[in-house]
């Protein structure tokens, strides 16, 4: 297949977002109303291939999934965003992960609380059935690094065989200070490092950050750090940073998501030949614009085949 028209995978969380949007953050114990509430199907994962689907370019999550109605809303929206799901590990007997989300008019806010209570992530042997001959990139969000090790490994001696132009590109997401997360470094052609671990290792900005980490990626790989209204830095094998300003809306409506957006949009940008710096910007422009509606419906409308 050409390399152009294969897909873009994207592997991790894929969970029941229970959204109430406020214009004023709750005090604990009162009982108020709030301006509106809806279900999102959420997880980074999943709403990377939203943003990657809603940008245009064809794209399949892999993660697992409970049985019974919410499972239902989630597939049917993976369906309607045109998302490719055959490869969602169904285990009919586990519990959805849910996340209670307050999204916050007046500052953009998103406080979120997440719960999975029994539903496994997909294993490096539920991996070894893909058909990697259909992808010219697969993203993992980090989550169980020891199995992910093992997945990327099986994509490596994939793209042993191959020429260059035709191997796949492999990205990771390490977003949570967990220790286990860090053994994902060496092991992404593009790896995202998000604020919350930069700042677990000491370093105040997106630059001192990529200076400090940069260390622990393989050779010839980019690390990518986003810091919210600050925008994102990048760095790769020729040792200069690059940088984009972010983007900031007319009125900060809804930041859930943004760093899943930002990921989905640089990735989507370089898969397609885009250069660092052009696919750093671009991040930024739709994570900025994202960050202005509620959801990810209107990237659609604004980016659609830029
Ligand atoms: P998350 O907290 O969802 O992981 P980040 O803080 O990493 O998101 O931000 C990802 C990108 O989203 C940033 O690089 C920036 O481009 C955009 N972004 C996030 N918050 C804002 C904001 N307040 N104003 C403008 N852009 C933002
Ligand atoms: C946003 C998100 C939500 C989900 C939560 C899980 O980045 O993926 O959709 O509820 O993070 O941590």
């Amino acid at each position: 297949m050409e390399q152009q028209k294969k897909k873009i995978l994207c592997v991790g969380l894929v969970c029941l977002d229970i959204i109430s949007v406020v214009d004023k953050y709750p005090e604990e114990d009162t009982d108020r109303r709030c301006l509106s509430q809806r279900w999102q199907r959420g997880g980074n994962a999943s709403n990377s291939c939203t943003v990657l689907s809603l940008l245009g370019a064809s794209c399949a999550f892999m993660g697992s999934l409970s049985a019974g109605p919410v499972a239902d809303f989630i597939l049917e929206d993976f369906h309607k965003f045109n998302i490719d799901v055959s490869l969602v590990c169904e285990h009919t007997q586990c519990v959805l992960p849910a996340s209670v989300v307050i999204s916050n008019i007046s500052t953009g806010s998103r406080t979120i609380l997440h719960m999975n209570r029994n539903l496994p992530d997909v294993t490096a042997q539920d991996f070894s059935r893909v058909d990697l001959r259909q992808f010219k990139w697969i993203h993992w969000e980090g989550r169980n690094a020891e199995e992910q090790v093992k997945m990327i490994q099986q994509v490596v001696e994939f793209n042993s065989s191959l020429p260059q132009q035709q191997r796949i590109t492999i990205s990771v997401e390490i977003e949570k200070t967990r220790e286990k997360l860090y053994q994902l470094f060496p092991h992404g052609d593009v790896v995202f490092v998000s604020k919350d671990v930069a700042r677990h290792f000491g370093f105040q900005s997106a630059e001192a950050a990529l200076r400090g980490l940069y260390s622990r990626v393989k050779q010839g790989a980019v690390l990518i750090c986003a810091w919210a209204e600050d925008g994102a830095d990048a760095l790769g094998p020729d040792g200069l940073v690059v940088h984009s300003d972010a983007f900031p809306p007319e009125a900060l409506v809804d930041t859930l998501g943004a760093g899943d957006t930002f990921n989905a949009a640089v990735i989507y940008a370089l898969s397609n030949g885009g250069r660092l710096q052009d696919a750093l910007t671009f991040g930024c422009r739709v994570a900025g614009r994202k960050c202005g509606f509620h959801g990810y419906d209107d990237i659609g409308k604004y980016f659609t085949n830029d």
